[in-house]
Protein backbone atom coordinates (compact mmCIF):
# COMPACT_ATOMS: atom_id res chain seq x y z
CA UNK A 1 0.00 0.00 0.00
CA UNK A 2 1.16 3.62 -0.87
CA UNK A 3 0.61 6.64 1.00
CA UNK A 4 -1.21 8.09 -1.81
CA UNK A 5 -3.41 5.26 -1.66
CA UNK A 6 -5.70 5.35 -4.94
CA UNK A 7 -5.14 8.30 -7.36
CA UNK A 8 -8.47 8.40 -8.33
CA UNK A 9 -10.35 8.64 -5.00
CA UNK A 10 -7.56 11.25 -3.83
CA UNK A 11 -9.10 13.15 -6.61
CA UNK A 12 -12.54 13.58 -5.46
CA UNK A 13 -12.84 16.28 -2.80
CA UNK A 14 -9.31 16.71 -2.32
CA UNK A 15 -8.49 19.82 -0.12
CA UNK A 16 -5.57 21.00 0.76
CA UNK A 17 -6.33 21.23 4.47
CA UNK A 18 -6.08 17.78 4.72
CA UNK A 19 -2.60 18.83 5.03
CA UNK A 20 -3.13 21.75 7.21
CA UNK A 21 -5.12 18.95 9.52
CA UNK A 22 -1.96 16.77 9.51
CA UNK A 23 -0.18 19.26 10.42
CA UNK A 24 -1.73 20.56 13.29
CA UNK A 25 -2.07 23.75 11.34
CA UNK A 26 -4.96 26.06 11.43
CA UNK A 27 -5.83 29.04 9.43
CA UNK A 28 -4.76 32.53 10.84
CA UNK A 29 -2.07 30.30 13.17
CA UNK A 30 1.36 31.10 12.50
CA UNK A 31 3.35 28.99 10.54
CA UNK A 32 7.59 28.51 10.17
CA UNK A 33 9.02 25.94 8.21
CA UNK A 34 11.89 26.08 10.27
CA UNK A 35 9.78 25.11 13.34
CA UNK A 36 7.60 22.39 11.39
CA UNK A 37 10.88 21.16 10.26
CA UNK A 38 12.98 20.75 13.67
CA UNK A 39 11.04 21.81 16.77
CA UNK A 40 7.49 20.24 15.83
CA UNK A 41 9.11 16.77 15.23
CA UNK A 42 10.47 16.45 18.34
CA UNK A 43 7.43 17.58 20.26
CA UNK A 44 6.08 14.30 18.27
CA UNK A 45 8.43 12.16 20.31
CA UNK A 46 11.42 11.87 17.43
CA UNK A 47 14.17 14.54 18.72
CA UNK A 48 16.35 11.46 19.18
CA UNK A 49 15.67 10.06 15.83
CA UNK A 50 18.35 10.48 12.80
CA UNK A 51 17.80 13.62 10.76
CA UNK A 52 20.60 14.00 8.59
CA UNK A 53 23.17 12.05 7.66
CA UNK A 54 25.82 13.56 6.28
CA UNK A 55 29.27 11.96 3.99
CA UNK A 56 31.57 14.30 2.12
CA UNK A 57 34.01 12.51 -0.58
CA UNK A 58 36.68 11.80 1.66
CA UNK A 59 34.32 9.62 3.68
CA UNK A 60 34.40 11.96 6.70
CA UNK A 61 30.73 11.56 8.00
CA UNK A 62 28.27 13.35 10.60
CA UNK A 63 24.83 12.16 11.88
CA UNK A 64 22.56 14.83 13.22
CA UNK A 65 19.04 13.70 14.91
CA UNK A 66 16.03 16.31 14.98
CA UNK A 67 16.72 17.38 18.49
CA UNK A 68 20.56 18.41 17.66
CA UNK A 69 18.59 20.40 14.30
CA UNK A 70 15.95 21.67 16.33
CA UNK A 71 18.67 23.11 19.21
CA UNK A 72 21.68 24.08 16.25
CA UNK A 73 18.94 25.54 13.65
CA UNK A 74 17.99 27.66 17.21
CA UNK A 75 21.24 28.56 17.87
CA UNK A 76 22.18 30.08 14.02
CA UNK A 77 18.41 32.25 14.39
CA UNK A 78 20.16 32.94 17.56
CA UNK A 79 23.21 34.60 16.18
CA UNK A 80 22.05 36.31 13.05
CA UNK A 81 19.54 38.37 15.52
CA UNK A 82 22.73 39.39 17.28
CA UNK A 83 23.99 40.32 14.66
CA UNK A 84 21.06 43.08 13.92
CA UNK A 85 19.78 40.95 11.28
CA UNK A 86 15.97 41.51 11.19
CA UNK A 87 13.12 39.45 10.19
CA UNK A 88 12.44 39.82 6.08
CA UNK A 89 16.29 40.46 5.51
CA UNK A 90 17.11 38.35 2.67
CA UNK A 91 20.25 36.18 4.19
CA UNK A 92 22.30 33.88 1.54
CA UNK A 93 23.53 30.66 2.22
CA UNK A 94 26.44 30.52 -0.34
CA UNK A 95 28.12 27.03 0.56
CA UNK A 96 29.19 23.67 -0.54
CA UNK A 97 26.79 20.61 0.67
CA UNK A 98 27.93 20.93 4.75
CA UNK A 99 25.64 20.15 7.20
CA UNK A 100 25.65 24.04 8.24
CA UNK A 101 23.80 25.11 4.57
CA UNK A 102 20.61 22.60 6.31
CA UNK A 103 20.60 24.06 9.35
CA UNK A 104 21.59 27.56 8.80
CA UNK A 105 18.47 26.74 6.73
CA UNK A 106 16.30 26.32 8.73
CA UNK A 107 17.96 28.51 11.05
CA UNK A 108 17.21 32.14 9.06
CA UNK A 109 13.55 30.63 8.53
CA UNK A 110 13.06 30.71 12.28
CA UNK A 111 14.01 34.36 13.36
CA UNK A 112 12.03 35.26 10.39
CA UNK A 113 14.80 35.75 7.48
CA UNK A 114 14.82 34.84 3.97
CA UNK A 115 16.53 32.37 2.81
CA UNK A 116 18.35 32.92 -0.69
CA UNK A 117 20.53 29.54 -1.47
CA UNK A 118 23.12 29.97 -4.34
CA UNK A 119 25.10 27.65 -5.61
CA UNK A 120 28.53 27.40 -4.10
CA UNK A 121 29.83 26.88 -7.92
CA UNK A 122 28.80 30.16 -8.84
CA UNK A 123 31.50 32.57 -10.32
CA UNK A 124 31.56 36.24 -9.28
CA UNK A 125 29.11 37.92 -11.62
CA UNK A 126 26.70 35.22 -11.30
CA UNK A 127 27.12 36.24 -7.48
CA UNK A 128 27.01 39.62 -7.68
CA UNK A 129 23.83 39.57 -10.47
CA UNK A 130 21.46 37.66 -7.46
CA UNK A 131 22.97 39.62 -4.09
CA UNK A 132 22.88 43.24 -5.62
CA UNK A 133 19.13 41.85 -7.16
CA UNK A 134 17.91 41.15 -3.85
CA UNK A 135 19.94 43.59 -2.03
CA UNK A 136 20.88 40.63 0.48
CA UNK A 137 22.06 41.78 3.70
CA UNK A 138 24.24 39.07 5.11
CA UNK A 139 25.87 35.66 3.15
CA UNK A 140 26.37 32.68 5.11
CA UNK A 141 30.00 30.85 3.35
CA UNK A 142 33.10 29.25 3.65
CA UNK A 143 36.52 30.65 3.61
CA UNK A 144 37.20 29.26 0.03
CA UNK A 145 34.59 31.03 -1.32
CA UNK A 146 35.31 34.09 0.25
CA UNK A 147 37.60 35.43 -2.44
CA UNK A 148 34.60 35.79 -4.78
CA UNK A 149 33.15 37.83 -2.41
CA UNK A 150 35.53 39.95 -1.84
CA UNK A 151 35.97 40.78 -5.95
CA UNK A 152 31.96 42.01 -5.64
CA UNK A 153 31.81 43.46 -2.46
CA UNK A 154 32.41 47.60 -3.17
CA UNK A 155 29.70 47.00 -5.49
CA UNK A 156 27.27 45.75 -2.90
CA UNK A 157 26.72 48.54 0.05
CA UNK A 158 24.04 46.52 1.44
CA UNK A 159 25.77 43.59 2.36
CA UNK A 160 26.28 44.04 5.91
CA UNK A 161 27.97 40.36 6.96
CA UNK A 162 29.92 37.90 5.57
CA UNK A 163 29.24 34.69 8.36
CA UNK A 164 32.57 32.63 7.30
CA UNK A 165 31.77 28.89 9.18
CA UNK A 166 35.41 27.47 9.27
CA UNK A 167 37.47 30.91 10.02
CA UNK A 168 40.85 29.52 11.16
CA UNK A 169 43.23 30.96 8.78
CA UNK A 170 44.68 34.02 7.73
CA UNK A 171 42.47 37.39 9.06
CA UNK A 172 39.48 38.22 8.20
CA UNK A 173 38.53 41.40 6.27
CA UNK A 174 36.22 44.12 5.87
CA UNK A 175 32.28 43.13 7.21
CA UNK A 176 33.61 39.38 7.49
CA UNK A 177 32.94 37.48 10.19
CA UNK A 178 33.86 34.00 12.11
CA UNK A 179 31.21 31.48 13.35
CA UNK A 180 31.71 28.01 14.28
CA UNK A 181 28.61 26.36 14.83
CA UNK A 182 30.01 23.52 16.48
CA UNK A 183 32.00 25.94 19.39
CA UNK A 184 28.98 28.33 19.86
CA UNK A 185 26.86 28.29 22.61
CA UNK A 186 23.52 25.97 22.07
CA UNK A 187 20.55 27.73 22.25
CA UNK A 188 18.27 25.42 24.04
CA UNK A 189 15.28 27.77 23.42
CA UNK A 190 14.93 30.52 20.55
CA UNK A 191 11.97 32.06 20.25
CA UNK A 192 10.81 31.06 16.77
CA UNK A 193 9.07 34.15 14.86
CA UNK A 194 5.84 33.71 14.16
CA UNK A 195 5.85 34.02 10.41
CA UNK A 196 2.14 33.52 8.98
CA UNK A 197 0.88 32.04 5.46
CA UNK A 198 2.11 35.08 3.19
CA UNK A 199 5.47 35.68 5.05
CA UNK A 200 8.38 35.40 2.47
CA UNK A 201 10.27 31.95 3.37
CA UNK A 202 12.93 31.22 0.35
CA UNK A 203 14.19 33.31 -2.33
CA UNK A 204 15.19 31.08 -5.62
CA UNK A 205 16.75 33.23 -8.56
CA UNK A 206 15.61 31.24 -12.08
CA UNK A 207 16.69 32.08 -15.53
CA UNK A 208 14.57 33.09 -18.25
CA UNK A 209 15.30 34.30 -21.49
CA UNK A 210 15.48 38.03 -21.37
CA UNK A 211 17.50 39.85 -18.50
CA UNK A 212 19.02 38.54 -15.67
CA UNK A 213 18.07 35.97 -13.52
CA UNK A 214 14.76 36.43 -11.57
CA UNK A 215 13.98 35.80 -7.58
CA UNK A 216 10.87 33.47 -7.26
CA UNK A 217 9.84 34.11 -4.16
CA UNK A 218 7.76 31.99 -1.78
CA UNK A 219 6.14 31.95 1.37
CA UNK A 220 5.76 29.77 4.87
CA UNK A 221 2.36 28.22 3.41
CA UNK A 222 4.55 26.39 0.61
CA UNK A 223 4.84 23.58 3.46
CA UNK A 224 1.63 22.52 2.75
CA UNK A 225 2.47 21.54 -0.76
CA UNK A 226 5.93 20.06 -0.21
CA UNK A 227 5.16 18.42 3.00
CA UNK A 228 1.94 16.65 1.11
CA UNK A 229 3.65 15.77 -2.39
CA UNK A 230 6.81 14.12 -0.21
CA UNK A 231 4.32 11.92 1.44
CA UNK A 232 2.11 11.25 -1.58
CA UNK A 233 4.97 11.34 -4.72
CA UNK A 234 8.24 10.16 -2.58
CA UNK A 235 5.95 8.05 -0.76
CA UNK A 236 8.00 8.48 2.61
CA UNK A 237 7.17 7.09 5.75
CA UNK A 238 8.72 6.55 9.36
CA UNK A 239 10.83 4.13 8.39
CA UNK A 240 12.66 5.47 5.26
CA UNK A 241 16.15 6.46 4.21
CA UNK A 242 15.46 9.06 1.65
CA UNK A 243 18.49 10.24 -0.62
CA UNK A 244 17.59 13.73 -2.66
CA UNK A 245 20.62 14.19 -5.40
CA UNK A 246 19.92 17.85 -5.51
CA UNK A 247 21.98 20.96 -4.41
CA UNK A 248 19.80 23.79 -2.44
CA UNK A 249 21.21 26.38 -4.74
CA UNK A 250 18.23 24.51 -6.69
CA UNK A 251 14.92 24.27 -5.51
CA UNK A 252 14.64 20.42 -5.85
CA UNK A 253 17.40 20.60 -2.98
CA UNK A 254 15.39 22.74 -0.54
CA UNK A 255 11.56 21.95 -1.65
CA UNK A 256 12.68 18.02 -1.59
CA UNK A 257 15.97 18.33 0.14
CA UNK A 258 15.10 19.90 3.38
CA UNK A 259 11.10 20.27 3.89
CA UNK A 260 9.33 18.12 2.42
CA UNK A 261 11.57 15.02 4.14
CA UNK A 262 12.38 16.84 7.18
CA UNK A 263 8.74 17.89 7.97
CA UNK A 264 7.46 14.47 7.43
CA UNK A 265 10.39 13.15 9.95
CA UNK A 266 12.26 11.33 7.73
CA UNK A 267 15.85 10.73 7.55
CA UNK A 268 17.81 12.16 4.78
CA UNK A 269 21.40 11.24 3.68
CA UNK A 270 23.26 13.89 2.04
CA UNK A 271 26.58 13.28 -0.08
CA UNK A 272 28.78 16.12 -0.57
CA UNK A 273 30.58 15.30 -3.33
CA UNK A 274 30.19 15.28 -7.78
CA UNK A 275 28.98 11.97 -9.26
CA UNK A 276 30.34 9.40 -9.38
CA UNK A 277 28.67 5.62 -10.14
CA UNK A 278 31.00 3.50 -7.73
CA UNK A 279 30.41 5.94 -5.10
CA UNK A 280 26.43 5.95 -5.29
CA UNK A 281 26.17 2.44 -5.14
CA UNK A 282 28.00 2.60 -2.17
CA UNK A 283 26.13 5.01 -0.79
CA UNK A 284 22.82 3.43 -0.72
CA UNK A 285 24.26 -0.05 -0.32
CA UNK A 286 26.05 1.34 3.00
CA UNK A 287 23.26 3.06 4.71
CA UNK A 288 20.22 1.02 2.76
CA UNK A 289 18.49 3.75 1.00
CA UNK A 290 15.15 3.25 0.33
CA UNK A 291 13.88 6.21 -1.66
CA UNK A 292 15.85 7.80 -4.29
CA UNK A 293 15.11 11.45 -5.88
CA UNK A 294 17.50 11.77 -8.73
CA UNK A 295 17.59 13.51 -12.45
CA UNK A 296 17.64 12.26 -16.14
CA UNK A 297 21.18 13.18 -16.29
CA UNK A 298 22.74 11.25 -13.53
CA UNK A 299 20.46 8.05 -14.81
CA UNK A 300 21.71 8.20 -18.04
CA UNK A 301 25.35 8.41 -16.45
CA UNK A 302 24.33 5.08 -14.63
CA UNK A 303 23.14 3.79 -17.52
CA UNK A 304 26.31 3.96 -19.30
CA UNK A 305 28.24 1.81 -16.81
CA UNK A 306 25.33 -0.97 -17.55
CA UNK A 307 23.70 -2.98 -15.01
CA UNK A 308 26.92 -5.02 -14.39
CA UNK A 309 27.96 -2.13 -12.45
CA UNK A 310 24.59 -2.22 -10.33
CA UNK A 311 24.44 -5.91 -9.45
CA UNK A 312 28.35 -5.91 -7.81
CA UNK A 313 26.46 -3.75 -5.15
CA UNK A 314 23.17 -4.69 -2.98
CA UNK A 315 20.38 -1.96 -3.95
CA UNK A 316 17.58 -4.34 -3.00
CA UNK A 317 16.76 -1.35 0.16
CA UNK A 318 15.49 0.52 -2.50
CA UNK A 319 11.93 1.04 -2.50
CA UNK A 320 10.87 4.02 -4.40
CA UNK A 321 12.61 5.86 -6.76
CA UNK A 322 12.04 9.73 -8.96
CA UNK A 323 13.41 11.96 -11.25
CA UNK A 324 13.07 15.86 -12.00
CA UNK A 325 14.29 18.72 -13.83
CA UNK A 326 14.01 17.22 -17.84
CA UNK A 327 12.39 14.86 -19.56
CA UNK A 328 13.08 11.39 -18.70
CA UNK A 329 13.26 9.17 -21.80
CA UNK A 330 11.44 6.04 -22.05
CA UNK A 331 14.76 4.35 -22.33
CA UNK A 332 15.53 5.39 -18.69
CA UNK A 333 12.73 4.23 -17.19
CA UNK A 334 12.94 0.73 -18.93
CA UNK A 335 16.26 0.59 -18.06
CA UNK A 336 16.23 1.28 -14.50
CA UNK A 337 13.26 -1.37 -13.93
CA UNK A 338 16.21 -3.77 -15.36
CA UNK A 339 18.66 -2.42 -13.24
CA UNK A 340 16.84 -2.02 -9.94
CA UNK A 341 13.89 -3.69 -10.76
CA UNK A 342 11.93 -0.74 -10.08
CA UNK A 343 10.88 2.25 -12.52
CA UNK A 344 12.18 5.53 -12.25
CA UNK A 345 8.86 8.31 -11.46
CA UNK A 346 8.72 11.15 -13.55
CA UNK A 347 7.96 14.62 -11.74
CA UNK A 348 7.28 17.82 -12.93
CA UNK A 349 7.97 21.34 -11.84
CA UNK A 350 9.63 24.33 -11.72
CA UNK A 351 11.59 26.71 -9.28
CA UNK A 352 8.15 28.91 -9.26
CA UNK A 353 5.79 25.98 -8.29
CA UNK A 354 7.24 25.37 -5.17
CA UNK A 355 6.48 21.55 -5.40
CA UNK A 356 5.62 19.00 -8.11
CA UNK A 357 2.65 19.70 -9.79
CA UNK A 358 2.48 17.20 -12.65
CA UNK A 359 3.87 13.18 -12.22
CA UNK A 360 3.51 9.32 -11.82
CA UNK A 361 2.67 9.08 -8.40
CA UNK A 362 2.96 5.23 -6.81
CA UNK A 363 0.75 2.42 -8.16
CA UNK A 364 -0.51 4.64 -10.98
CA UNK A 365 0.57 2.67 -14.06
CA UNK A 366 3.43 4.34 -15.81
CA UNK A 367 3.61 5.11 -19.71
CA UNK A 368 7.53 5.37 -20.06
CA UNK A 369 8.03 8.91 -21.27
CA UNK A 370 5.05 10.74 -20.31
CA UNK A 371 5.47 13.07 -17.07
CA UNK A 372 2.25 12.35 -15.66
CA UNK A 373 -1.02 13.35 -14.29
CA UNK A 374 -1.74 16.25 -12.17
CA UNK A 375 -0.95 16.23 -8.53
CA UNK A 376 -4.46 16.20 -6.60
CA UNK A 377 -5.65 19.87 -5.87
CA UNK A 378 -3.72 20.43 -9.10
CA UNK A 379 -5.65 21.83 -12.23
CA UNK A 380 -2.91 21.66 -15.19
CA UNK A 381 -4.07 21.44 -19.23
CA UNK A 382 -2.34 22.58 -22.14
CA UNK A 383 -3.51 25.72 -24.00
CA UNK A 384 -3.21 27.31 -27.27
CA UNK A 385 -0.40 29.29 -27.49
CA UNK A 386 -2.31 32.50 -29.41
CA UNK A 387 -5.80 31.86 -27.47
CA UNK A 388 -4.49 30.61 -23.91
CA UNK A 389 -7.75 28.01 -24.48
CA UNK A 390 -7.41 24.97 -23.51
CA UNK A 391 -6.76 22.64 -26.44
CA UNK A 392 -9.92 19.86 -26.04
CA UNK A 393 -8.16 17.34 -28.78
CA UNK A 394 -5.33 15.35 -27.19
CA UNK A 395 -2.16 14.79 -29.05
CA UNK A 396 -2.03 18.62 -29.98
CA UNK A 397 1.27 20.43 -28.69
CA UNK A 398 0.32 23.40 -26.60
CA UNK A 399 1.48 25.32 -23.44
CA UNK A 400 1.39 23.88 -19.94
CA UNK A 401 -0.89 26.01 -17.66
CA UNK A 402 -1.75 25.84 -14.15
CA UNK A 403 -4.91 27.22 -12.25
CA UNK A 404 -3.41 29.73 -9.74
CA UNK A 405 -3.96 28.87 -5.78
CA UNK A 406 -1.81 26.14 -4.86
CA UNK A 407 -0.33 26.11 -1.56
CA UNK A 408 3.35 26.66 -2.73
CA UNK A 409 2.79 28.60 -5.98
CA UNK A 410 5.32 31.61 -6.06
CA UNK A 411 4.15 35.01 -5.14
CA UNK A 412 5.73 37.48 -6.93
CA UNK A 413 9.27 37.81 -8.90
CA UNK A 414 11.42 39.76 -6.45
CA UNK A 415 11.48 43.60 -7.30
CA UNK A 416 9.97 42.53 -10.78
CA UNK A 417 5.81 42.42 -10.37
CA UNK A 418 5.82 42.84 -14.31
CA UNK A 419 7.32 40.08 -15.43
CA UNK A 420 5.42 37.64 -12.90
CA UNK A 421 2.10 39.47 -13.95
CA UNK A 422 3.24 38.25 -17.71
CA UNK A 423 3.37 34.36 -16.75
CA UNK A 424 -0.46 34.69 -16.03
CA UNK A 425 -2.45 34.43 -19.53
CA UNK A 426 -6.66 34.03 -19.78
CA UNK A 427 -6.47 33.18 -15.65
CA UNK A 428 -3.92 30.34 -15.97
CA UNK A 429 0.17 30.67 -14.69
CA UNK A 430 1.85 29.42 -17.89
CA UNK A 431 4.67 27.25 -17.48
CA UNK A 432 7.13 28.11 -20.80
CA UNK A 433 6.95 24.48 -21.75
CA UNK A 434 5.14 22.74 -24.38
CA UNK A 435 3.24 19.43 -24.34
CA UNK A 436 0.46 17.33 -25.29
CA UNK A 437 -1.71 15.27 -23.52
CA UNK A 438 -3.32 11.84 -24.45
CA UNK A 439 -6.82 10.04 -24.06
CA UNK A 440 -5.75 8.97 -20.05
CA UNK A 441 -5.00 12.79 -19.20
CA UNK A 442 -1.03 12.22 -19.12
CA UNK A 443 1.19 14.42 -20.51
CA UNK A 444 4.20 14.46 -22.34
CA UNK A 445 7.08 16.94 -22.72
CA UNK A 446 8.07 18.14 -25.86
CA UNK A 447 10.04 20.79 -25.04
CA UNK A 448 10.56 24.85 -23.64
CA UNK A 449 8.48 27.28 -25.36
CA UNK A 450 11.98 29.49 -24.68
CA UNK A 451 15.39 30.22 -25.37
CA UNK A 452 16.77 29.10 -21.72
CA UNK A 453 19.05 26.22 -21.92
CA UNK A 454 18.93 23.32 -19.93
CA UNK A 455 21.76 21.38 -19.46
CA UNK A 456 21.72 18.51 -16.94
CA UNK A 457 18.66 19.53 -14.87
CA UNK A 458 19.86 23.15 -14.24
CA UNK A 459 18.19 26.30 -16.46
CA UNK A 460 20.91 28.51 -17.68
CA UNK A 461 19.32 31.89 -19.13
CA UNK A 462 21.56 32.97 -22.73
CA UNK A 463 21.41 36.36 -21.91
CA UNK A 464 23.23 35.69 -18.54
CA UNK A 465 26.04 34.39 -20.70
CA UNK A 466 25.95 36.90 -23.90
CA UNK A 467 26.61 39.35 -21.37
CA UNK A 468 29.68 37.66 -19.28
CA UNK A 469 30.73 36.91 -22.73
CA UNK A 470 30.87 41.25 -23.97
CA UNK A 471 33.33 41.65 -21.08
CA UNK A 472 35.81 39.40 -22.46
CA UNK A 473 38.21 41.88 -24.47
CA UNK A 474 37.79 40.18 -27.86
CA UNK A 475 34.17 39.71 -28.15
CA UNK A 476 32.09 42.09 -30.13
CA UNK A 477 28.87 40.25 -30.23
CA UNK A 478 27.51 36.94 -29.25
CA UNK A 479 24.84 34.35 -28.97
CA UNK A 480 24.18 31.35 -26.76
CA UNK A 481 22.08 28.84 -27.41
CA UNK A 482 21.42 25.00 -26.10
CA UNK A 483 23.22 21.87 -28.30
CA UNK A 484 22.15 18.72 -28.05
CA UNK A 485 24.16 16.21 -25.52
CA UNK A 486 23.70 12.88 -25.58
CA UNK A 487 23.86 13.16 -21.17
CA UNK A 488 22.95 16.39 -20.10
CA UNK A 489 20.45 16.81 -22.75
CA UNK A 490 21.88 20.22 -23.89
CA UNK A 491 25.02 22.12 -23.25
CA UNK A 492 25.73 25.52 -23.75
CA UNK A 493 27.33 26.56 -27.30
CA UNK A 494 28.44 30.27 -27.91
CA UNK A 495 28.24 31.91 -30.99
CA UNK A 496 31.15 34.77 -30.68
CA UNK A 497 31.99 37.51 -33.58
CA UNK A 498 35.30 39.56 -32.59
CA UNK A 499 36.37 42.55 -32.93
CA UNK A 500 38.73 44.10 -35.32
CA UNK A 501 42.26 42.80 -34.54
CA UNK A 502 41.55 39.22 -33.00
CA UNK A 503 41.98 36.16 -34.82
CA UNK A 504 40.27 32.72 -33.56
CA UNK A 505 42.24 30.43 -32.17
CA UNK A 506 42.32 27.40 -30.10
CA UNK A 507 44.14 29.30 -27.42
CA UNK A 508 41.17 31.92 -27.35
CA UNK A 509 38.29 29.19 -27.83
CA UNK A 510 39.84 27.99 -23.86
CA UNK A 511 40.29 31.38 -22.58
CA UNK A 512 36.59 32.38 -23.38
CA UNK A 513 35.50 29.02 -21.77
CA UNK A 514 37.41 29.74 -18.98
CA UNK A 515 36.51 33.44 -18.77
CA UNK A 516 32.90 32.02 -18.67
CA UNK A 517 33.34 29.18 -16.30
CA UNK A 518 35.07 31.80 -13.55
CA UNK A 519 32.95 34.39 -14.04
CA UNK A 520 29.36 32.61 -13.86
CA UNK A 521 29.79 28.44 -13.32
CA UNK A 522 30.85 25.64 -14.94
CA UNK A 523 27.22 24.83 -15.95
CA UNK A 524 26.83 28.10 -18.30
CA UNK A 525 30.69 27.67 -19.42
CA UNK A 526 30.11 26.96 -23.55
CA UNK A 527 31.14 23.38 -23.96
CA UNK A 528 32.10 25.07 -27.49
CA UNK A 529 32.69 28.19 -29.27
CA UNK A 530 31.72 28.89 -32.97
CA UNK A 531 33.60 32.08 -34.30
CA UNK A 532 31.39 33.51 -36.76
CA UNK A 533 31.88 37.06 -39.13
CA UNK A 534 28.02 38.07 -37.66
CA UNK A 535 24.93 36.89 -36.04
CA UNK A 536 21.68 36.48 -37.47
CA UNK A 537 19.70 40.07 -36.34
CA UNK A 538 16.52 41.01 -37.06
CA UNK A 539 15.60 44.06 -38.47
CA UNK A 540 15.87 45.60 -34.86
CA UNK A 541 18.89 44.58 -33.86
CA UNK A 542 17.74 41.69 -31.63
CA UNK A 543 19.51 38.53 -32.25
CA UNK A 544 17.58 35.47 -32.96
CA UNK A 545 19.04 32.87 -31.69
CA UNK A 546 15.49 30.35 -32.78
CA UNK A 547 18.02 30.79 -36.18
CA UNK A 548 21.06 29.30 -34.72
CA UNK A 549 19.32 26.91 -32.83
CA UNK A 550 17.52 25.30 -35.54
CA UNK A 551 20.43 25.13 -37.28
CA UNK A 552 22.09 23.06 -34.43
CA UNK A 553 18.99 20.83 -33.68
CA UNK A 554 18.58 20.47 -37.77
CA UNK A 555 15.05 22.14 -37.55
CA UNK A 556 13.14 23.91 -39.84
CA UNK A 557 13.70 27.74 -39.26
CA UNK A 558 10.59 29.05 -39.45
CA UNK A 559 9.68 32.90 -39.84
CA UNK A 560 12.64 34.92 -40.49
CA UNK A 561 10.51 37.22 -42.52
CA UNK A 562 12.03 40.03 -40.34
CA UNK A 563 16.01 38.77 -40.23
CA UNK A 564 17.52 41.54 -41.67
CA UNK A 565 20.88 40.10 -42.84
CA UNK A 566 19.75 37.44 -45.23
C1 LIG B 1 12.03 23.53 -15.91
C2 LIG B 1 12.04 24.04 -14.50
C3 LIG B 1 11.65 21.36 -10.73
C4 LIG B 1 12.90 21.40 -10.05
C5 LIG B 1 14.10 21.46 -10.91
C6 LIG B 1 14.02 22.40 -12.07
C7 LIG B 1 12.13 21.44 -16.93
C8 LIG B 1 11.46 20.06 -14.92
C9 LIG B 1 10.80 18.23 -15.88
C10 LIG B 1 10.32 16.96 -16.29
C11 LIG B 1 10.66 17.64 -18.52
C12 LIG B 1 11.20 19.14 -16.89
C13 LIG B 1 11.01 22.27 -17.54
C14 LIG B 1 10.66 23.22 -16.42
N1 LIG B 1 11.61 20.26 -16.25
N2 LIG B 1 10.98 18.84 -14.69
N3 LIG B 1 9.94 16.05 -15.40
N4 LIG B 1 10.27 16.72 -17.63
N5 LIG B 1 11.12 18.85 -18.20
O1 LIG B 1 13.44 23.64 -11.73
O2 LIG B 1 15.21 25.10 -12.68
O3 LIG B 1 12.85 25.97 -12.37
O4 LIG B 1 13.38 24.27 -14.12
O5 LIG B 1 12.76 22.29 -15.98
O6 LIG B 1 11.46 22.96 -18.66
O7 LIG B 1 9.99 24.39 -16.83
P1 LIG B 1 13.74 24.84 -12.69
Amino acid sequence: MTNIGSYADRLTNFDWSLAERELGYRKGDPINIGWYCSDRICQLGMAEKKALIWEDFHGTSKTYTFGDLRVLSNTIASYLTGLGLAPGDRICLFLDRVPELYIGFLGILKMGGIAQPLFSAFGEDSLFTRLDNAKTAAVITQRKHVAKIRKILQQLPELRHIIVIDPDGPPLREREIGFRLDQAPRVENFAVHPTTAESPSVLHYTSGTTGQPKGAQHVHYSLISQYLTAKWVLDLRPDDLYWCNADPGWVTGTSYGIIGPWSNGVTQVVLDAGFSTERWYSLIQKHRITVWYSAPTAIRLLMREGTAVARKYNLSSLRHLCSVGEPLNAEAVLWSKEAYGLQFHDTYWQTETGSIVITNVPGMPIKPGSMGRPFPGITATVVDPKTFEPIESTATVGLIALRPGWPSMFRTYWNNRVTYEGKFKNGWYICGDRASLDVDGYFWFVGRDDDVINTGGHLVGPFEIESALLEHPAVAESAAIGKPDAVNMEVVKAFVALKPGFQPSDELDLEIMNFIRKKLSPLAMPQEIEFVKSLPKTRSGKIMRRVLRAQEWGEPIGDISTLEND
